[in-house]
């Protein structure tokens, strides 16, 4: 049992990706808005009985309901609006982590969380401290999103489809991200050998604007995206594949850092996270990732204290 709490456009993308692929024979959703969840659910199971797909999905305010998850999703909190960024979201989002941080350590405490909630590093370090689980049970999905985008800008310039390239983003997800091109490569070859450097520029320059530029066109953020990113983390754990994702997570000591999040490459399984790996950085790229990483403390520090305990 798959359990998606926050039932916006997000929630419900993942709920209908983990419909179509597969995940579960039962879907969770809850929502605080009276009768949105029930809503979401009772037109997701419509979509399954027209797919012949056969799911219990169901739908409640009452997180009673995430009881026996094995995995939760956690999609609530205010999406970024037009011309927003992702860290005035701090302050109101912490505030709905922590309380659902107290829901899940009631109902599922042990679930593994994977996180889409923004400021994303920093609501992942609110629901680590708020949980008390060990970190390789509380995961933000990020790094999927903006290495996907990385993938898809390079893809486009190299005539090479998505699939064929390992992009690798690290850092904070949002502006001060830190794509590294060196070790994005295609077949072994890095993206460096591959493309020129205003090539690379307008790559870089594009996946990291890319949530802000679907958000000025559409006037609200993404979710397509994030709800296959979620998903397919989701999988990964419930079929213990022990794929690598990249992935916002506590760090201690690894790159060295301590008590920060940032998204950097990890193998996960039925565990969580089951590995960390350390990327090969250069002196520049490490300068660069620990730059980004800063960029996440001073978000957690601009956190009210009652967060970050
Ligand atoms: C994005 O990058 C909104 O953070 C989300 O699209």
């Amino acid at each position: 049992m798959i359990s998606i709490i926050g039932t916006g456009r997000v929630g419900t993308a993942a709920a209908l990706v983990a419909l179509l692929r597969g995940l579960d024979d039962k879907i969770v959703l809850v929502d605080i808005v009276p009768g949105l969840a029930q809503g979401e659910a009772l037109d997701l199971a419509h979509a399954a009985s027209t797919l012949g797909v056969d799911i219990e999905i169901v739908g409640s305010e009452d997180f009673s309901v995430i009881r026996g998850s094995s995995i939760v999703l956690v999609t609530a909190g205010k999406p970024r609006k037009p011309g927003m960024t992702r860290e005035q979201l701090l302050a109101d989002n912490a505030a709905i982590v922590a309380d659902i941080a107290s829901k899940i350590k009631q109902y599922a405490p042990d679930s593994i969380v994977l996180m889409t909630t923004n400021p994303l590093d920093a609501m992942v370090y609110v629901m680590y401290k708020k949980l008390g689980f060990p970190r390789e049970r509380v995961i933000g999905f990020s790094g999927v999103l903006d290495s996907a985008r990385l993938a898809y800008y390079a893809s486009r310039k190299l005539k090479v489809s998505p699939s064929s390239i390992t992009p690798i983003v690290i850092g904070m997800h949002g502006e001060a991200m830190y794509p590294v091109p060196r070790l994005s490569t295609v077949g072994g070859i890095p993206l460096t050998q591959l493309l020129s450097p205003s090539e690379i520029e307008d790559v870089v320059r594009e996946t990291v604007q890319a949530g802000a530029t679907v958000t000025k066109l559409r006037g609200y953020s993404s979710n397509y995206a994030p709800g296959a990113g979620l998903v397919l983390m989701a999988e990964a754990i419930k079929r213990d594949s022990k794929r690598m994702f990249i992935a916002s997570v506590y760090l201690d000591g690894e790159y060295g850092v301590s008590d920060v999040v940032a998204e950097i490459p990890v193998i996960l399984g039925r565990r969580g996270v089951e590995r960390i790996l350390e990327l090969p950085l250069n002196d520049e790229e490490k300068q660069g990732f620990l730059k980004s990483v800063e960029a996440v403390r001073a978000l957690i520090n601009a956190l009210p204290e009652e967060y970050r305990k």
